[in-house]
């Protein structure tokens, strides 16, 4: 089962799908990837810019009531890509951010040179109020071009940590690529999402991620990576 976690098709509210019809063509898309369930993860940066709750709720709705008239096996649920903000930790307890599927998770992305020591911060203050911690494409960050780093994130925290799909099809620079490689074969990425915006230049590659994932890993892993894994923490069947 794959499963997408990290995509922005709920149209205008933020960056992704801006019309129906963009969200109608990446629904399109997804269930062509096989994508059996997506996490609608619109950008949010608590504190710093309102987020039109009520539009999102409703223009979600209109996917799901659109994957159905079109009888898709395609699930959407609600969630959010929360930007780490002084404000994030106190409006996800508040509930004014919407967590993963509702449940007591979250998906956490950083300004790109946010240091280190941030991201420490962030990783100890979400997992104090108990919630799972998802870090969104660990490959932007130079903070975690340290191996080290994501060992110790996991370690202290149990952080998981989400690669876009597209950093798996694709042949990176070589430095780039040698540390792609590695922290997939060590265990240190869990889950692989599409971050989607769009059916052109940010598209949902799931599937051919899937496939190159089998080829080079097995497919066990390749399930797990693609769905097994955020299956568990948000208990979609
Ligand atoms: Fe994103």
């Amino acid at each position: 089962m794959i499963v997408d976690m990290h995509c922005h098709v709920v149209y205008g509210v933020d960056d992704g799908a801006q019309k129906p019809g963009d969200m109608q063509d990446m629904l399109r898309l997804a269930h062509e990837n096989r994508v059996k369930h997506i996490i609608c993860t619109s950008h949010i940066a608590p504190g710093e810019a309102p987020f039109p709750a009520e539009k999102y709720e409703a223009h979600l709705a209109e996917g799901q009531a659109y994957c159905d008239s079109q009888s898709w096996d395609l699930h959407l649920h609600p969630g959010s890509e929360i930007l780490y903000t002084r404000d994030a930790v106190r409006m996800l307890d508040e509930g004014r951010v919407p967590r993963l599927d509702g449940k007591w998770a979250v998906l956490v992305e950083f300004w790109h040179e946010c240091p280190y020591s941030t991201m420490e911060e962030a990783a100890r203050k979400l997992t104090d109020e108990g919630m799972t911690v998802v870090f969104a494409h660990i490959e932007r960050y130079k903070a975690l071009g340290s191996i080290r780093r994501i060992r110790d994130l996991k370690e202290r925290w149990g952080i998981l940590m989400q690669m876009n799909s597209h950093t798996v099809t694709r042949k990176l620079p070589f430095f780039t690529e040698r540390w792609k490689q590695r922290v997939l074969r060590d265990g240190l990425v869990d889950i692989i999402s599409s971050d989607a915006h769009n059916i052109t230049s940010r598209s949902c590659t799931m599937l051919p991620a899937w496939e190159k994932l089998r080829d080079t890993l097995g497919e066990e892993r390749a399930d797990d990576l693609c769905g097994g894994c955020i299956a568990r923490v948000l208990e979609l069947t």
